[in-house]
């Protein structure tokens, strides 16, 4: 299978959630017991990615890279790239031209959050779609705030809309975009929008013009959540919090999925757990690494 890179896009001021993000990035923020980028991280090393190039305002690179180092604690490979200015995420892809390579490749929002039981067999799917893109559509209440896509009854994306006022349907595009490696050129060609920015719908709908495009549904046992508000972000948090308690186990605990891809051993994991001891979340990957001879 072609090998395929993933990118996670952290820069931006994050306005919408000032006075939080005045000194700091958003994709540091916690989400109840977890900074932000655990989330979106968890969901690449699910899909089986291991190279992974995070990118962020030159402000706040310092920081992700004291929480994430190198990721080889994680059995991963990450780089880092700096976005100078809120240009618009179909520039990952300029910025992240040379990391990416020959390669396919996966862009994933540092605000992003997915969780559900099929998530692994969606991702598996959508990564073994070589010659082709793969989106994914998620019905919202409010699809106006989000990119929104409109299928036909064969399942075909006929219109994709950044934010629309009148959105055509309910489903809203959520942050995880599976691309060919002609992503590089689509996005060096984009002209930036009424916004000033190169908008990711717009590489969305030069696949869909090419018919190289495939939206997947996301159904109703999946959550998503896009953090990027004060409301939002409260909401996320509860929702981790209410499934673990209940559960004792961790929602996109990337330890725990190096361990289970086989990234890291038993004695790796253990020692990732003593300097996290005092929290629930050390004690958690103590039980895992514990529970299994
Ligand atoms: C961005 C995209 C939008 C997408 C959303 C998902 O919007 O432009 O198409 O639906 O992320 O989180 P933003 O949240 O940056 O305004």
């Amino acid at each position: 299978m072609k090998k395929r890179k993933g990118i996670i896009l952290a820069g931006g001021k994050g306005t919408r959630l000032y006075p939080l993000t005045l000194a700091i990035s958003k994709q540091i923020m916690p989400v109840y017991d977890k900074p932000m980028i655990y989330y979106p991280l968890y969901v690449l090393m699910e899909a089986g990615i291991r190279e992974i190039l995070i990118i962020t305002t030159a402000r706040d690179n310092s920081i992700f890279k004291e929480l994430l180092g190198d990721g080889s604690k994680w059995g991963v490979h990450f780089e880092y790239a700096i976005q100078n200015e809120p240009k618009g995420l179909a520039e990952a892809f300029v910025i992240g031209e040379k990391f990416i390579g020959k390669d396919n490749v996966v862009l994933i929002l540092g605000d992003n959050m997915f969780y559900g039981g099929n998530l692994k067999e969606i991702l598996k799917r959508a990564n073994a779609r070589e010659n082709e893109s793969t989106i994914f559509g998620y019905k919202v209440n409010n699809p106006n705030q989000y990119g929104v896509v409109e299928i036909n009854e064969q399942g075909k994306a006929i219109s994709i809309e950044e934010k629309p006022e009148k959105p055509k349907s309910n489903y809203a595009v959520p942050g995880l975009y599976f691309y060919t490696n002609d992503v590089i050129q689509i996005a060096k060609n984009l002209k930036p929008s009424a916004r000033g920015e190169l908008e990711i719908t717009s590489v969305n709908e030069a696949y869909m013009k090419k018919n190289k495009l495939v939206v997947e549904k996301l159904g109703r046992g999946m959550a998503w959540f896009d953090t990027g508000t004060h409301d939002a972000l409260l909401e996320t948090a509860s929702f981790v919090q209410t499934i673990q308690k209940r559960q004792g186990l961790q929602i996109c605990c990337p330890e725990e999925i190096a361990f289970e891809n086989g990234w890291i051993d038993k004695k790796q994991l253990e020692n990732l757990s003593i300097s996290l001891m005092k929290s629930d979340y050390g004690k958690f990957l103590r039980g895992l690494a514990e529970d299994i001879d």
